[in-house]
Order: C-alpha cells, then structure tokens, then sequence
C-alpha cells in the first residue's frame, strides 16, 4: 500500500443507500475516508447519521452499495471489518452497576486478551483517560464526561484501526466537549481513522480534515471546513447607527445595502478584503458620515451548513426527538 501516492481510504461507500419501509434514510451517498483522518458526517437529529454508523460498523445491512472498511468488503466480510473497528455509540456500553476497571477487563475478556494484558491495557487505558482514581467505583457513580471517556477506552481496548464516534459530545458540558475534543485529536495522531457524526458545526470545523454535510438523505457537500465556507458568499460589513438621519443618509450613499430599519442597522456584501472596506468608509467619509459600530462577518459553517438545508439560523434545536423536522425547513433568511 506504500507504493502508492493516493493515501489508502479507510472508509469507502459508493452508492450507499438505506430506506426503512417507504421512508428513504440514505439516498446513495458515496464516502471516502483517508486512513489516518477524521471524517465528521454533519447532519441534524434523524439525519441518517446513525444509521450510516450501523451500516458501516456491520450492525445492520445496507440496501445497496459498494462498502469497504479497511479495504474489506462489508458484505463479504464482515468478521474482517469488525476485527478492526471500534465503534462508540450514542448508547453507552458502559455498564453501570460494575467499576470502570471491571468494564475495562470485560472488554480485555471480550478481545481474548491474557488476564496479565487485560490489566496492562486497562490500567493504560483508565491513566491514558484520567479514569485511574474513578476506576473503583461503580460507574454510575461518574458524571457524563467520563463515562463517555470510560466508553472511548473501553472501545480501544481492542486497539481499533477505525474509530466510529456517533454524537461523541452530545449532551456534554464545554469543558468535557473540550476534553473530549483533544483525546479525538490525540487518537488521530496515533494513526488511528475516526469516522465521527455531529450536529455541531463547531465540532466538525474543530476536528474533522473532511465535512459531509448530510441532508434529506444525500450529501449536500463536502469538503475541508475551508472548501466548504468557501461555497457560500455570507460575508458582509454591517453598519449601525444611532442617528436615523445618519442612517439614512448612509443608505443612500451606499447604494446596494440591505436595511434593518428597527436597529438602524446597513449590510453591505463583502468579501471582507482591505480594498472592499476601505472603499466603503471612503464613501461614508466624503459624505461625512459616521457609523457607531462597523462589524464584519465572514462566512462560517453556520453559514454553510444554513445555506445548503434552508434551515433558519436561529432556530436551535433542543438536543433530541423531533425538532431536526421543522428545523430543515426552508425559512426565510435575514441575517
Ligand atoms: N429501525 C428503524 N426503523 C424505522 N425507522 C428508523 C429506524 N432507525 C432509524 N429510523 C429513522 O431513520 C431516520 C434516521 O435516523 P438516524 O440514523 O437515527 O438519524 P440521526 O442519527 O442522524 O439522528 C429517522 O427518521 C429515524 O426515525
Ligand atoms: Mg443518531
């Protein structure tokens, strides 16, 4: 595989397509995940974004498609596959009423590991994941974070070369988002592939070297998080006045502007450059006009993400169910 200049694909799906009754979840989408990369599948609740987890951890079957994990084909075999993934879901493996060691030694029993290395790889495992205090007790007693640390740890104990993490920060406070968002990037370093799904556009922008943007059952795009700000026009300065006459006379001048009359507020399209805002305050100032406030916005996922699935902005959706619905509904977008 070193001879070639392509880097091998940990991950390929070319027509991957999933309906449960007459309901259409994955409309042929197509996936190529480099070996050593993380790959974010973005999407909103019932996306599809589990189901593709399931379909290509080998739970459950797809309805066609040509799959691949680590070069195995997933229909033909699927033992080759499972034997080198690790898959983190959205509900926990975690037994509860046992320690954190006891769930780390059940995974070393599960792998067929020695009783010397079951203990070598958990004690490594719970340190590595700063569970090594918590280990005795029972893991009802841990809070969110660290059972989803104890979740991750307990998936590498079978030192998996593709790493499925579906929704891995959900539900988490900041601080163990964070937490979490380093043991990702410390896993990539190993060389290890991660196939992560996420409603949260930050977290894809902050891990992922590739974006797929599922909606209604396709990719709506893909791309590094740069490609991706880079299909959307959104950046604009936005001026705000105090005085309605000032305001006024601004629009005026400016010419091509959107207005906001409630906040005396002027959005002038631009693609932030130094030539672009200086012609803009050039024209304020030879009309002798002054802004309170100059802000300037460039294109963010948000943006991406908003303008691929019409969904407005500011509807955030609650962490579960049914709002993903109403969300990806097309509204009208002023921003
Ligand atoms: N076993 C199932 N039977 C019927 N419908 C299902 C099943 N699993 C998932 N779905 C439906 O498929 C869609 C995608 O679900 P899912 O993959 O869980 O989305 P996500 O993980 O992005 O929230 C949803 O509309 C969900 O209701
Ligand atoms: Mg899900």
């Amino acid at each position: 595989m070193t001879t070639s200049t392509t880097p091998a694909l940990a991950i390929a799906a070319t027509g991957l397509r999933k309906a449960y009754g007459d309901k259409t979840v994955l409309d042929g989408i197509d996936l190529a995940v480099p070996e050593g990369t993380i790959f974010s599948m973005l999407g909103p609740n019932g996306a599809g974004k589990t189901t593709a987890v399931k379909i290509l951890s080998t739970f459950i079957s797809a309805d066609a498609g040509d799959l691949r994990v680590g070069g195995h084909d997933l229909a033909a075999d699927p033992q080759s596959v499972r034997a080198m993934i690790g898959v983190t879901g959205q509900f926990s493996a975690v037994d509860g009423l046992i320690t954190g060691e006891e769930n780390m030694l059940l995974m070393a029993d599960l792998h067929h590991l020695s009783r010397h290395e079951g203990r070598r790889a958990s004690a490594e495992l719970l340190e590595r994941f700063d569970l090594t205090e918590a280990a005795g007790k029972p893991a009802v007693t841990y809070s969110g974070g660290m059972k989803r640390r104890l979740d991750l740890a307990m998936t590498l104990v079978g030192s998996p070369r593709v790493i499925f993490l579906d929704e891995p920060t959900t539900g988490l406070d900041p601080r163990s988002r964070h937490n979490m968002w380093g043991i990702i990037r410390e896993l990539v370093s190993d060389g290890v592939t991660v196939f992560l799904t996420t409603q949260y556009l930050e977290e894809a922008d902050q891990l992922a070297d590739h974006i797929a943007v599922l909606h209604e059952g396709k990719i709506a795009a893909l791309g590094t998080a740069d490609e991706l700000k880079r299909l959307v026009p959104g950046g604009h300065v936005r001026l705000r006045f105090s005085d309605p006459a000032a305001y006024e006379a601004a629009a005026l001048t400016l010419g091509e502007v959107t207005r906001d009359d409630e906040s005396l507020s002027l959005q002038i399209p631009s693609d932030g450059s130094q030539r672009e805002l200086r012609a803009i305050l050039d024209r304020l100032d030879s009309a002798a006009i002054e802004a309170d406030v100059l802000t300037l916005h460039t294109p963010d996922l948000d943006d991406v993400f908003f303008a691929l699935t019409g969904a407005d902005r500011r509807a955030e959706q609650p962490a579960d169910q049914s709002a993903a619905r109403s969300a990806a509904q097309p509204k009208e977008t002023v921003r």
